[in-house]
């Protein structure tokens, strides 16, 4: 199912945004270097946001612990984060960002 998840100009360049998806999913959707990426909000590591964490060279960091995750693959990066966070996949359709899974 396709879900449009919020406007191109919703997230500035570098930087995350939150979005609630109906079904129940809370998503941190990034746009770096002109694409854009989702993945789980919550860390796997603890109870943080990381949509309020920084982009860094591609990764999240978290802002508990300052772990990280690769955004575009959701392989953990540094410690004290080890399991992957989920990744979903996205599309852009003119102005709309749309979730495909
Ligand atoms: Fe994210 Fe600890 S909660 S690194």
């Amino acid at each position: 199912m396709t879900i449009r998840l919020c406007a191109t100009d919703d997230i500035p360049e570098g930087e995350v945004r939150q979005f609630a998806v109906d079904d129940g999913r809370t998503l941190a959707v990034y746009r770096v270097d002109g694409d854009y990426f989702a993945t789980d909000d919550l860390c796997t590591h603890g109870d943080a946001s990381l949509s309020e964490g920084e982009i860094e060279d591609g990764k999240i960091l978290c802002p508990y612990h300052m772990g990280s995750f690769d955004i575009r693959t959701g392989e953990a990066c540094a410690a004290p984060c080890s399991i992957a966070i989920k990744t979903y996949r996205l599309a852009v359709d003119g102005d709309d960002v749309l979730l495909l899974d």
